[in-house]
């Protein structure tokens, strides 16, 4: 039987939040985040980054996150995983107090996040990279207590839309740091969809030479229509476990330029055919994905 390879879609997270508000300034309905998340739940995919806790000053469009855990009370089947993102200890606190309304873990995994370059980290976080540990600090220790498990993101893993070419040991080196503060999963992001297969495989070479594969995952953007050869080198590099986006929505408002919006993440719909082509199992049902895909797009229209 054919290797399991794991997919998380980010659709409603990293989809949503570079999404501009309507002309009235109100967001995206949060009944219309939970249709995308519930038709998600059919796709087959493993994990669903649902919502962010982060300051709704910087993310308007997330700012509904509390609301939207209780839309979700008692919809999470078995062996689904819910993961949400969360900067500080402020953010933490909220998650929690969303997984004890629901009475359940209805997350059971906390996304950190911080960047292999400085000047991103600033632009994104309000802080340099040492500072964003700092802070996860409290955030692993609560999530320890509270038995869940830790996701931790590093962005500009191959260029900055500020600094320009990230050399694979920075990312190597803030990688290692946030799995030995005890990250169960580093998960590498190529923020503005800059890599190829040799700049993919450069950085996870280095990456490798202090992390096992079976703790990456890949979070690519589509920028250059390149997503697909980055995947394929990362399976051949041993990574088991990737991000999308149905249909594709997303991007770091933080990434963006005043030239460049910041780019959407590879569609689910591609990273499935791609791993399946490669001869990898995936759970994937193509028509659930298709229905979701739709409602990521019409809820965005
Ligand atoms: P700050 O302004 O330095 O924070 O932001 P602060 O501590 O000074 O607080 C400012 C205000 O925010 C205060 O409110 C706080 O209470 C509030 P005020 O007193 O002014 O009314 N606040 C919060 N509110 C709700 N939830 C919180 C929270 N924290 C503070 N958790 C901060 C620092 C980290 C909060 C801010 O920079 C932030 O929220 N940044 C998030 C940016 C973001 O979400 N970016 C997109 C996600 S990352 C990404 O897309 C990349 C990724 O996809 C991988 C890849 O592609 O590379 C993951
Ligand atoms: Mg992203």
């Amino acid at each position: 039987m054919a290797d399991h390879v794991r997919i998380t879609d980010v659709s409603p997270r990293d989809g949503l939040q570079n999404e501009p508000l309507r002309a009235d300034g109100s967001p995206i309905p949060t009944t219309d985040k939970a249709k995308l998340i519930q038709s998600l739940l059919t796709t087959g995919v493993d994990e669903i980054e649902i919502t962010s806790f982060v300051s709704p000053k910087w993310i308007p469009q997330l700012g509904d996150a509390d609301e939207l855990c209780k839309l979700l009370h008692n919809t999470k089947p078995n062996g689904m995983s819910f993961s949400a993102l969360v900067p500080n200890e402020r953010g933490m606190a909220s998650l929690l107090q969303a997984n004890e309304q629901a009475g359940t873990d209805l997350i059971d995994k906390v996304s950190v996040f911080t960047a292999a370059s400085e000047t991103f980290s600033k632009k994104n976080t309000n802080a340099a990279i040492a500072e964003t540990l700092q802070r996860f600090e409290p955030v692993f220790a609560q999530a320890k207590e509270q038995k869940l498990a830790i996701r931790a993101y590093v962005s500009c893993v191959i260029e900055c839309p500020f600094e320009g070419i990230i050399l694979p040991e920075a990312v190597a080196d803030v990688s290692r740091k946030l799995l030995d503060m005890g990250a169960d999963e580093i998960d590498l992001g190529d923020t503005i969809g800059a890599g190829c297969t040799e700049t993919t495989a450069a950085m996870l070479a280095a990456v490798t030479n202090h992390i096992p594969p079976s703790k990456l995952v890949l979070h690519l953007h589509d920028t250059f229509g390149r997503a697909s050869e980055c995947v394929r080198a990362a399976l051949a590099a041993g990574v088991r476990s990737f991000d999308g986006s149905a249909a594709g929505l997303g991007g770091c408002p933080y990434a963006s330029t005043e030239s460049t919006r910041a780019p959407g993440n590879i569609a689910t719909e591609t990273l499935a055919f791609v791993i399946k082509q490669a001869g990898y199992d995936t759970r994937i049902d193509n028509e659930a994905l298709t229905k979701a895909a739709t409602i990521a797009q019409e809820i965005t229209a």
